[in-house]
């Protein structure tokens, strides 16, 4: 039986002397190598197997003479078996020591695995393929998914703009609406107003009628003044509306230019009223857009005049500092309910303090859109019953 273990072993079987010359070899070895079993005899276990005795794992057998134990070696390094014709076939091969009577050796078995050696090549080289096909899809998805992402956000973008569109038009068809019903509200009093001034001064052709006579002219300035200003805040809102209103700096001598929109601005003065202005600091001669400069001015003084009592003073301040320029408007009139100035550049915004004062409630929403087109910023500070300053800032480059 243990003759067949030998003879019929599929692993070549070699036994050497502890100086690596073969005693004996089975004849599977001769298969596996093409030498016949008689001419190996003697020869080094190292013409078979190359590196094997420079191996650590032979060489700490070799040494360790003392205590034989069966180890397998050669695993996961690439050993090689060499044939008589020189060709090379990958081995496997464990080696034990035993000991006899006469002697220590050496067993080796070496088996054969250029199947299991091509079968790894093969399952390498598809687990590569695999590698390549999940790098290749990965891109994939990734470009897959910035294009997606891409669509998602052109579609986003369309959509916006859509809404955007959308929300105009209807803006300004709810604007064209609002002005129809503020203008046949807003119109009334003072056309009614010129219209009795008008029939009154009709009547006063006394000589000594005519301080009544300046009295309804007066009026009837006012109420041209008030139409005016109605209709000049729904062209600005439209214009604005639309984008077409553009900032184009010019030269501006400050207070020729305030003076004079002062002057212009007699006629909404109550009684005893008064506007001043002082210019504090810096240059006069600025570069400001003199359309949307007016057009701000206008809105702030004319507030400052409707919306404070007879006999009130009226204190326009300016500065130039920093760069910037620091434009104040100070009245004592009604100021502004607390509850109501967080609303107070909302479009037709009105405070529930002037109700029986007229208004469109455009005046400031025009007057901050106007001062964002200039880089500038509005803010104001006001108290119920004290007074109002609005203060606007310019870059002055
Ligand atoms: N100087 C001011 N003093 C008190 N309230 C003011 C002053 N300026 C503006 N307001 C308040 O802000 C509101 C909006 O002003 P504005 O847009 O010019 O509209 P309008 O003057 O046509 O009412 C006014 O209705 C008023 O309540
Ligand atoms: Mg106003």
């Amino acid at each position: 039986m243990l003759s067949a273990l030998f003879e019929y072993a599929n692993e070549g079987i070699i036994v050497s002397d502890k100086n690596g010359k073969i005693v004996i070899a089975n004849p599977t070895v001769e298969k596996q190598f093409g030498y016949e079993v008689e001419m190996l005899i003697g020869r080094s276990i190292e013409e078979l197997v190359p590196e094997s005795v420079s191996n650590d794992q032979v060489k700490f057998e070799q040494e360790k003479l003392a205590s034989p134990r069966p180890r397998a070696m050669g695993k996961g390094i690439d050993l090689f078996g060499q044939r008589k014709n020189n060709s090379v076939f990958p081995v496997e091969m464990s080696v034990s020591l035993f000991e006899t009577s006469e002697g220590k050796y050496l067993m080796y078995f070496i088996v054969d695995i250029t199947e299991r050696k091509k079968q790894e090549l093969e399952i390498k080289s598809a687990q590569e393929e695999i590698i390549q096909l999940n790098v290749y899809l990965e891109k994939r998805v990734i470009e897959r998914t910035k294009e997606l992402d891409d669509a998602n956000t052109e579609l986003a973008r369309t959509k916006a703009e859509v809404i955007q569109s959308f929300n105009k038009e209807r803006e300004l068809n709810e604007l064209k609406s609002r002005f129809v019903t503020t203008a046949s509200h807003e119109f009334r009093t003072p056309l009614a107003t010129i219209l009795s001034s008008v029939s009154l001064i009709g009547k006063y052709n006394e000589p000594n009628d005519e301080e009544k006579r300046m009295k309804h002219i007066n009026r009837i300035k006012l109420s041209v003044t008030h139409l005016t200003e109605i209709l000049n805040n729904f062209l600005s809102l439209g214009k604005l509306e639309e984008g077409i209103v553009s900032n184009n700096p010019e030269p501006i001598i400050l207070d020729d230019f305030i003076k004079s929109l002062i002057d212009d601005n007699r006629t909404l003065l109550k009684k005893g009223q008064l506007v001043k202005y002082k210019h504090i600091k810096g240059v006069t001669a600025i570069y400001l857009d003199k359309y949307l400069f007016h057009s701000i001015l206008l809105n702030l003084i004319s507030n400052a005049i409707k919306y404070s009592p007879e006999n009130k003073t009226i204190q326009i301040t300016t500065k130039a500092q920093n760069q910037k320029l620091t434009l104040c408007v100070i009245d004592q009139g009604m100021g502004i309910p607390a509850t109501d100035q967080k609303n107070l550049f909302d479009r037709f915004f009105r405070a529930k303090n002037v109700e029986n004062i007229q208004g469109t409630g455009l005046g400031l929403n025009i007057v901050k859109k106007y001062a964002e087109l200039m880089h500038g910023e509005i803010i104001f500070d006001s108290t119920e019953g004290v007074g109002t300053t609005f203060q606007l800032e310019f870059p002055l480059s």
